[in-house]
C-alpha cells in the first residue's frame, strides 16, 4: 500500500519557526516530525510514500533523499502554486496504483494504521476517515455519521455554536483510487470543503473510524508545546522516550549544575545552559545558548538562538532561528522574535 503525506502547507501559525524550517521538519523530541511519521508508516508495512510539497521542499529532500536509507521509496512532487489538500492528491495521480493512505503532515497520533486498514476492509466504501472527539471542534472539520459509521456531512471549521458534532476529522484517510475521479485537475481544491461534500452528495460511502487514541494537530505553538508535555508525561507513547524525566537532553548538551531545568523541557543537541538559568516547559532546538540567570518559560526556541544573561523570555514566546535576545532583555509573554520571511538557504 502507498501513503501520501501532505507536506505543502506554509505553516503560517508556527511562524517564525517555519521561516527557517518547513512544518514537517520541525523537531518533535529532537527528530523531524516527518521522520517520526515515516517510522510509523514503516511499522504499518508501508514502503512507498509520496510527498506533495511546495514550501521549502529542499529541506525535506535533503533529509530523506530517495528514502533508501529508511528502506522506503519516496517520491516528491513539487507544487509551483499550492494546490490544496485535494488538488495535491490529484497532482500525484500518476504515481498512485491502488488503495492509499493520506496523512495530514502535522498530526501526532498513536492511532494504529493497521487497525484502520482492517476496519476499511470490513466496511468497504470509497474511503475511511479517522475521527477523534475534541472539546472545541471549531478549528477542525466536523464529521457527522450514522450508527454504522456512514458519513452524512462534513463541515469544515464551523463556528462553535453551530458545530453539529464534536467528532472531528483527525487528518488520516484511507481511500480507494476511485476518489481521484472526484477531484478536478489543474486547480486548487480543498478535500474538506469540496471533495468530501461532493463524494457524499454522489451517494458514495465514506466511513468514519472514530478512536480515542492520543491525537494532536501540531500547527500552533501551544499545540506544539503541549505535544511535548504529553510525550514527557507519558500520554503520547514514543518508543525512544522514557516519560517522567524533568527534561530530555540530546547529545552534547552542557548544563551548569546551578541551572534549574524542568519540568517538561527539551534541550536540543549542542545546547549550553549557563549558571542559575531557569527553564520550564520549553522546547529548545539545537545549538541554543542560554546565558547566566536567564529565565525561559513555556517558550519555543529555534536553532542557534542566543539568549543573553539575565534575559527573560515570557510565557508563550516563540523565537526563530539565529535570533539574539540581549543581556537583560525582557520579552513580553507571547512575543515573536526572528525572521519575517522565509530564510534563504
Ligand atoms: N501539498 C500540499 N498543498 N499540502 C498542503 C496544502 C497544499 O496546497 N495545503 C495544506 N497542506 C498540508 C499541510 O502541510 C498540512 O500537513 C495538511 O495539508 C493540513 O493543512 P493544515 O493547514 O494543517 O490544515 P488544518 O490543520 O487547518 O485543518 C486540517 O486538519 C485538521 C486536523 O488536524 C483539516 O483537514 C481539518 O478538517 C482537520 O480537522
Ligand atoms: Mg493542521
Amino acid at each position: 500500500m502507498q501513503a501520501i503525506v501532505l507536506v505543502g502547507g506554509e505553516g503560517t501559525r508556527l511562524r517564525p519557526l517555519t521561516y527557517g524550517t518547513p512544518k514537517p521538519m520541525v523537531p518533535i523530541m529532537g527528530v523531524p516530525f516527518l521522520a517520526r511519521t515515516m517510522e510509523r508508516l514503516y511499522a504499518a508495512g508501508i514502503r512507498d510514500v509520496i510527498l506533495p510539497a511546495g514550501y521549502m521542499p529542499q529541506a525535506i529532500m535533503d533529509y530523506f533523499g530517495d528514502g533508501s536509507q529508511l528502506n522506503m521509496k519516496i517520491t516528491y512532487v513539487i507544487e509551483d502554486v499550492p494546490l490544496g489538500t485535494a488538488g495535491a492528491l490529484k497532482n500525484v495521480e500518476q504515481h498512485i496504483h491502488g488503495r492509499f493512505f493520506v496523512l495530514n503532515g502535522d498530526v501526532l497520533t498513536s492511532m494504529n494504521l493497521r487497525g484502520m486498514i482492517a476496519a476499511h476492509e470490513k466496511k468497504g466504501g470509497i474511503g475511511m476517515l479517522h475521527l477523534i472527539r475534541v472539546e472545541d471542534p471549531s478549528a477542525f472539520g466536523c464529521v457527522v455519521h450514522d450508527a454504522e459509521g456512514r458519513i452524512s456531512s462534513f463541515v469544515e471549521k464551523p463556528p462553535r455554536e453551530t458545530a453539529p458534532t464534536n467528532e472531528i476529522n483527525a487528518g488520516t484517510y484511507l481511500f480507494e483510487r476511485e476518489i481521484l475521479d472526484f477531484i478536478p485537475a489543474g486547480r486548487n481544491v480543498s478535500i474538506e470543503r469540496e471533495t468530501f461534500p461532493q463524494v457524499i452528495a454522489a451517494g458514495k460511502d465514506l466511513f468514519a473510524y472514530t478512536t480515542d487514541d492520543y491525537w494532536m494537530d501540531l500547527g500552533k505553538p501551544e499545540q506544539y508545546l503541549g505535544a511535548h508535555v504529553d510525550i514527557l508525561e507519558g500520554r503520547m507513547p514514543m518508543l525512544d522516550i522514557e516519560p517522567g524525566v524533568p527534561y530530555f537532553a540530546e547529545a552534547n548538551v552542557a548544563i551548569d549544575p546551578t541551572a534549574k531545568i524542568g519540568p517538561n523541557v527539551v534541550l536540543g543537541s549542542g545546547t549550553r545552559v549557563g549558571a542559575r538559568a531557569v527553564i520550564r516547559s520549553s522546547v529548545l532546538w539545537d545549538h541554543v545558548t542560554v546565558g547566566e540567570g536567564a529565565v525561559i518559560d513555556e517558550a519555543i526556541v529555534a536553532s542557534r538562538v542566543r539568549i543573553g544573561s539575565e534575559a527573560v523570555v515570557g510565557k508563550g514566546s516563540v523565537i526563530g532561528h539565529d535570533a539574539v535576545v540581549d543581556d537583560g532583555q525582557v520579552l513580553q509573554p507571547g512575543a515573536r522574535l526572528g525572521a519575517t520571511e522565509p530564510i534563504k538557504r
